[in-house]
């Protein structure tokens, strides 16, 4: 059956660079909407610039240009770089748009009908120098708990305390620098605790945040108890001067960015469907048959999963099947920082000549479906990218593909297809329901894990039939051709299993010329994007300022304080915790690692061991080095037979240690998991080329 499904990603404000926090969410989303359509379903994927609120007012005047302006700038931008690591949405629109305003009028009035709209006078701090009401992360002061100079008005980054911007002590404009004073005015307030929206919350959003148990759970913390009405009418308007729509009927009151910024979805796909003739209603109406799914940072869950939709409910459209939240991104395992060089935009990682397909595999590799936090590590970003992608995908088409195009006229042979698949690399066709399975359900590091595997199984048949071996060898022309039109017909299941990752990399063709499909990360590349990217320190006050101006707008103190939300805004700034990630005691110095010697060791012979249960007796070739005899303890995954001849890496400066079977005079390595019980045991290998004897390090 045809599935109608449409996906959105966050919109990202439209006064800051995209950097690798952002991506992590528009290449989950992308990896998941291309998976979708690959199965041929109508999935469409629209998002849009948020681009209303006080900091892009602010940053536009700063700049000397309209808010009109810097949007647009921003908007070019934006779409630079989501395009430059293929991110492929339907629609890329602007919350500034009349599609847009059209909804957000249309929504607030049949809230407003329904009863649900109340204006109430509230006091807030006012900038008399700039005549401006002045948002909670515009107020700064010191903090009432524990004195910190320079807090901002909703939560302490020195001791984590939080309170409302009246609390602080001393406190002044971050704009101006006056000292603010308490003003009051009329709100428009969502009364989300009117009993309507409490019944509905409790009922619906559950199903919202079914995928998610953590999610539920965070749900379940705000909603309170049955019975219980935690929840505090939403404050929707603000007050001129303001960057936004303004409230119809109510001249100088706009709608807060917050309000309209999810509408911007509906926005964004009306624009999309005057484009392609689609019906909106299909998708949005009461009772609509089509899937709505919003991919978030699980800092935004509480405007997705209560206000969201609430507003749609009674407002009378259809509420979205489910959010998705994912975590944040850590590099090297702290915050992004900008003096360690890890505050990384997308324009500089491509400005370094780096393959975005890299980034979305490792980013891929690592997004399970849950909100976890994820790390990019970028040592085991080089390295998995080399050893996965180059080291064992591209092997296998660059194992076979030469003498295609040499010996066969780039013909491959067709016949038996099946029967040879069945009979040589069993499991590698029936594994597409699986992976397709781990893709439908977020799990991209279990998928990818699936994938290595079969390349893992695919490598093996390369080295069990040699075909640069065959080639060599006269009468075995048959043969050859038959190893590598396997081979190359299973890349080629490989690259669709890969292709919602890697939509780029052209399989097309290789069998005519193979070229270098994907290149190795060169570590020094990863050194100069991090050079590229590291700021000195500045002084904290000017940092501070900065920082003013460049945080998004922040829920209000009516709105639940969110410490996630408060962290996620801290990666624009300097990061305190420097060098602080790990602490000392589980650091070794290069000159303890370099006690080992670790070498590259043919298998020359295995054996099994009469008496042991454990033990294979592996004679290793290290070259100049000699022949060592080790006893290894990976019997229960390998057959000695099949270890013959290949590669691996052996600790060969290991004291010599008498066992009962003889002398063991070194250790291979094997990776498994860490309670060393679950099944699985895999011995390393290096990437083809590598000779016997090599050292490694
Ligand atoms: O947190 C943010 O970056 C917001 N600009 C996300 C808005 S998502 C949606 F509601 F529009
Ligand atoms: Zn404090």
């Amino acid at each position: 059956m045809t599935r109608k499904i449409l996906v959105t990603s966050a919109l990202p404000y439209a006064n800051g660079a995209i950097h690798l926090g952002h991506l992590v969410e528009y290449i989950q989303t992308d990896i998941w909407t291309r998976f979708q359509k690959m199965r041929g379903h109508e999935c469409w994927f629209v998002c849009a610039d948020d681009t209303h609120g006080t900091p892009i007012m602010l940053r536009a005047e700063k700049e000397g240009v309209t808010p009109e302006q810097l949007i647009a700038r921003v908007h070019a931008e934006h779409s630079r770089d989501f395009a430059g690591f293929h991110v492929a949405f339907d629609n890329y629109h602007t919350t500034h748009s009349e599609e847009t305003r059209h909804y957000a009028e249309d929504i607030f009035g049949k809230l407003k009908a329904a009863g649900l709209i109340e204006v109430r006078s509230i006091e807030q701090y006012y900038d008399p120098v700039k005549n401006m009401f002045l948002p909670d992360r515009f107020i700064k002061g010191e903090c009432p708990k524990c004195g910190t100079k320079d807090q901002y008005g909703d939560a302490c980054e020195s001791c984590g305390a939080a309170y409302a911007p009246t609390d602080l002590k001393n406190p002044y404009s971050a704009v101006s620098g006056a000292q603010p004073v308490l003003k009051s005015s009329d709100h428009y307030f969502f009364k989300l605790s009117d009993p309507r929206c409490q019944e509905f919350l409790r009922r619906a959003t559950r199903e919202v945040c079914k995928a998610q148990p953590e999610a539920i759970n965070k749900l379940q913390e705000w909603l309170g108890a049955p019975g219980e009405n935690k929840l505090t009418d939403w404050d929707i308007s603000r007050d001129a001067p303001y960057f936004g729509f303004e409230i119809p009927g109510a001249p100088g009151k706009f709608f807060y960015v917050w309000l309209d910024a999810p509408i911007g979805y509906m926005g964004s796909f009306k624009n999309f469907c005057a484009k392609k003739g689609l019906d909106f209603d299909e998708f949005w109406g009461k009772g609509s048959q089509a899937e709505l799914y919003h991919f978030i940072g699980k800092d935004i869950l509480y405007f997705h999963a209560l206000f969201w939709p609430a507003e749609l409910e009674f407002a009378g459209y259809r509420t979205p099947t489910s959010v998705f939240a994912h975590g944040f991104l850590t590099v090297d395992g702290a915050k992004m920082s900008k003096s360690r060089g890890t505050f990384i935009t997308a324009e500089s990682y491509l400005a370094q000549g780096l393959n975005p397909e890299w980034l979305r595999y490792y980013f891929a590799a690592k997004l399970n479906g849950t909100m976890e936090d994820i790390d990019l590590n970028l040592e085991d970003f080089t390295q998995r990218v080399n050893s996965d992608l180059v080291g064992k995908y591209i092997n296998i088409a660059s194992r076979a593909a030469g003498f295609v195009a040499k010996r066969f006229e780039g013909k491959l042979l067709h016949s038996h297809l099946n029967e040879r698949f069945q009979a040589e690399l069993p499991g590698i066709m029936e594994a597409a329901e699986e992976i397709a399975a781990l893709y439908e359900a977020r799990d991209s590091a279990r998928a990818l894990r699936r994938v290595m595997a079969l390349a893992d199984q695919i490598n093996q048949y390369v080295d069990k039939n040699q075909p640069w071996t065959l080639a060599k060898q006269e009468g075995q022309e048959a043969k050859l051709h038959e190893v590598c039109s396997l081979l190359i017909n299973a890349f080629r299941l490989l690259t669709i299993y890969l292709k919602p990752v890697l939509p780029k990399l052209p399989p097309a063709h290789l069998i005519n010329a193979y070229e270098h499909l994907m290149q190795r990360i060169d570590p020094k590349q990863i050194d100069a994007l991090i050079a590229a990217n590291r700021e000195s320190l500045e002084p904290a006050v000017a940092q501070a300022a900065a920082a003013a101006a460049a945080v998004a707008p922040a829920p209000t103190s009516s709105a639940p304080h969110s410490p996630q939300r408060h962290a996620q805004h801290q990666q624009a700034t300097e990061d305190k915790t420097q060098g602080q990630a790990m602490p000392a005691a589980q650091h070794i110095s290069i000159d303890d690692f370099g006690k080992v010697d670790l070498r590259v060791a043919r298998i020359a012979d295995a054996q099994h061991v009469e008496g042991a249960d454990k033990l294979i007796r592996l004679t290793l070739d290290i070259g100049e080095g000699g022949t060592r005899n080790v006893f290894a303890g990976i019997k229960s995954a390998y057959d000695p037979a099949q270890l013959v001849g290949r590669l691996t890496v052996m600790v060969a400066n290991l004291a010599p240690r008498k066992m009962k079977f003889g002398m063991s005079e070194g250790m291979v390595l094997a990776a498994s998991d860490a309670d060393g019980k679950s099944p699985g045991l895999f011995l390393l290998s290096p990437d083809s080329g590598a000779q016997p004897g090599m050292k490694v390090k």
